[in-house]
């Protein structure tokens, strides 16, 4: 990769951050024009129904775009889905290389590099897994990767502590964590489809779960895991836009009947979308894994998860979270807190650290191996 080809695909990477989430579930792809050391073209996946990056971008080069090289941060698909393959329009337009930040993983999806080699377009790239380049551009379809190889959204979990490790705020107080933290967490929520929590938060904060105090372009869904539908209709989740994730208690026989399809008749007139889904294994809530496969099936494919204890701890153990982010609220002349200090139990690594505020925070990220393919029921489009 030439350079001036490695300044293009961050260039496209930065593009494509500004998509981001607004395309979800479609991946936010970056793609840049080059003729020489000149942008002709510049272009970002637009939301659905719109255009690929690639299009865009071969639209805004015009004829410029004959010879060009195409800088960009996805593998060009090279299926028919709402739009025609990239890889046709990359060809029509007599592009003569293309450089790839990632590879696409979707079995129907991929074959783009192939197709255009074989067309006898010089493909380069994606760099090899473990690349800063590799890295920044899946960090960035983290979401999309992990929906199209686990079948799932990709999970934050967000826990704040006190210094003496307590997820309650001290007597008198709303919040564990000061103001600093609680901005970085509604950025975060901004980046991400939906944010998670289990009903006894709901039943004892009655949180919100939105936006606020930061610019943002977007809102998330309220997600909420509640087996028993004990979220009232009156809670402040209870509005157009939230999913809630329950059991359907009554059978599916008599659904009009029974005290849980009364509850999910209420909670429905408020607007809210309910998924059923089986119950867990021991009987405690929603089974996690189908649930979390309800939500990437109705376009959730990444989460923030602010659950208490109860949640927090099921979706660790059952081997959900892919970051972990831990506020600890620190106070002059305290002693270091171990959650601070202490990692997570498993394989984890040390993303960041650092303040905010007169707190501290700490993130994880999960080792696994990469995911495979398993192809999802649908396609990015
Ligand atoms: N410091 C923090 O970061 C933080 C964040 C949030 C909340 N909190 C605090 O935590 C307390 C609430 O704790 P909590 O543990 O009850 O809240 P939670 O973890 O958010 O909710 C737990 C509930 O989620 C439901 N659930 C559904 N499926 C589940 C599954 N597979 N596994 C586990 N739970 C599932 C269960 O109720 P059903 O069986 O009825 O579905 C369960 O009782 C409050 O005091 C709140 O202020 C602290």
């Amino acid at each position: 990769m030439r350079s001036v080809e490695r300044a293009a695909l961050a260039r496209a990477v930065a593009l494509a951050a500004r998509a981001h989430p607004r395309v979800s579930p479609n991946p936010a792809v970056g793609c840049v024009l080059l003729r020489g050391d000149r942008i002709v073209g510049e272009g970002v996946t637009e939301p659905p129904p719109g255009r690929h990056a690639e299009v865009v971008a071969l639209a805004a080069a015009g004829d410029a775009a004959r010879g060009a090289t195409a800088v960009v941060t996805l593998e060009p698909c090279a299926h028919h889905g709402r739009t025609p393959p990239c890889t046709t329009a990359l060809l029509a337009a007599g592009v003569a290389r293309v450089v790839i930040g990632h590879p696409d993983p979707h079995a129907l999806a991929a074959g783009g590099a192939t197709a255009l080699t074989a067309a006898g377009v010089e493909v380069v790239g994606p760099p090899p897994p473990g690349t800063v380049f590799r890295g920044g551009v899946a960090g960035q379809l983290e979401g999309f990767l992990t929906a199209v190889g686990e079948g799932r959204p990709h999970v934050t979990l967000k826990v704040a502590v006190t210094a003496d490790g307590s997820v309650d705020p001290p007597p008198g107080q709303r919040w564990v964590t000061g103001p600093a933290a609680r901005r970085a967490v509604h950025r975060w929520r901004s980046e991400v489809d939906g944010v998670l929590v289990g009903s006894g938060t709901v039943l004892a904060d009655d949180p919100r779960l939105d936006v606020r105090d930061v610019d943002h372009a977007h809102q998330p869904s309220a997600v909420v895991l509640d087996a028993r539908l004990r979220t009232p209709p009156t809670a402040r989740v209870a509005r157009p836009g939230t999913v809630i994730v329950t059991v359907d208690l009554d059978g599916h026989d008599t659904p009009a009947l029974g005290p849980h399809a009364q509850r999910a008749a209420r909670l429905r007139d408020t607007g809210v979308h309910l998924v059923a889904v089986p119950a867990a294994a021991d009987g405690r809530g929603v089974a996690l894994p189908a649930a979390l496969a309800a939500l990437a099936g109705t376009g959730i494919v990444s989460l923030l998860a602010e659950p208490g204890p109860t949640l927090s701890g099921a979706l660790l153990r059952a081997g959900l979270v892919d970051r972990l982010v831990r506020h600890v609220a620190v106070h002059l002349g305290d002693a270091t807190p171990s959650a601070l200090t202490t990692p997570p139990r498993g394989a984890w690594s040390l993303e960041r650290s650092g303040g905010a505020g007169a707190d501290a925070i700490v993130q994880y990220r999960a080792l696994r191996t990469p995911p495979r393919s398993i192809a999802p029921p649908t396609p990015h489009t």
